[in-house]
């Protein structure tokens, strides 16, 4: 009987593994940071990665995947997209003005709200997500949930 068959496929495997997995899973490193403002607890900072293209909610997913002290819930709104719900168990709540805002730091950079939903925006190498637990006010100037939610 030849060994070579049943060696085969592995190598195989081998030769095909690098053109797929740099060209298709290019990976950059970025931080989440969870806060509580509301509860005012002290700030967790994750380090994970995305995809080269990949979008912060498949961040936020590998992050849940790879890492057993971190969680997230989001919903699927039909016109809206993908809304973030709750953080390692803390939810947002209408009654209570809370949600999480979604805010980005860039290299070098300062602190920005981000202008998309999670479904839709696109991290960038060591860029800083910053998932804050906070209150929007009902003064005309006050920050809406739904600005977040827009894809
Ligand atoms: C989180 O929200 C609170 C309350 O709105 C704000 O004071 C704080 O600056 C926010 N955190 C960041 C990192 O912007």
């Amino acid at each position: 009987m030849m060994a070579l068959p049943a060696v085969f496929p592995a190598a195989l495997l081998l030769l095909l593994l690098p053109g797929t997995l740099t060209q298709t899973f290019r990976t950059l490193p970025i931080n989440v940071v969870v806060e509580n403002s509301v509860d005012k607890t002290v700030p967790l900072t994750y380090s994970t990665y995305v995809v080269d293209g990949g979008t912060l909610l498949d961040a936020l997913e590998t992050l849940m995947e790879t890492n057993a002290n971190f969680k997230f819930t989001y919903t699927k709104y039909p016109d809206l997209g993908p809304y973030l719900e709750s953080v390692n168990g803390v939810a947002g709540n209408p009654a209570e003005h809370t949600y999480w805002e979604l805010l980005s730091q860039k290299e070098g950079g300062k602190v920005v709200p981000l202008d998309v939903g999670i479904g839709c925006y696109i991290p960038s190498k060591n860029e800083k997500i910053i998932l804050n637990f906070t209150k929007w006010s009902e003064s005309a100037d006050g920050k809406k949930p739904i600005a977040h939610r827009m894809s």
